[in-house]
C-alpha cells in the first residue's frame, strides 16, 4: 500500500494528537516532545474511545475514557485498564508533510 499523506507537520503541536480518518478506518497521529511522529489506531483497545481526545504526556497517550495509557512509539498498554496493545504504523516526514504506510 502506498504511503497516505495524513496531514501538515505544523497541524499538529509539540506533545499533542490529531485524529486522522481514512477508509473507514480511525488512527491518531502523534507529535512527541522531541518533535518525532507516530501514528496508532485511533480508538483505544478498552472501549474503543477516540484516543486523539486524549491527553499526551511525553511519550504517553491517556485515554480520556477511563485514563489507561499507552507508549504511542510502540503502542504498547502501559497503565489499566487497557491491557490489550495499540497497533502502530510507520511514519515518514517529507516536505513538511506526515506519511503513514498502512500496509
Ligand atoms: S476506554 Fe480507554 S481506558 Fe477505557
Amino acid at each position: 500500500m502506498p504511503l497516505i499523506d495524513a496531514c501538515a507537520t505544523e497541524d499538529i503541536d509539540l506533545e499533542d494528537v490529531m485524529r486522522f480518518d481514512h477508509g473507514g478506518h480511525s488512527y491518531a497521529i502523534y507529535r512527541s516532545p522531541d518533535d518525532e511522529f507516530f501514528c496508532t489506531d485511533g480508538l483505544c483497545t478498552h472501549e474503543k474511545v477516540h484516543l486523539a481526545g486524549g491527553l499526551v504526556m511525553d511519550h504517553l497517550i491517556e485515554c480520556p475514557k477511563h485514563n489507561g495509557q499507552f507508549d504511542y512509539r510502540t503502542g504498547e498498554a502501559m497503565r489499566a485498564p487497557v491491557c490489550v496493545n495499540l497497533r502502530t504504523y510507520k511514519v515518514t516526514v517529507a516536505d513538511g508533510r506526515v506519511l503513514i504506510d498502512l500496509g
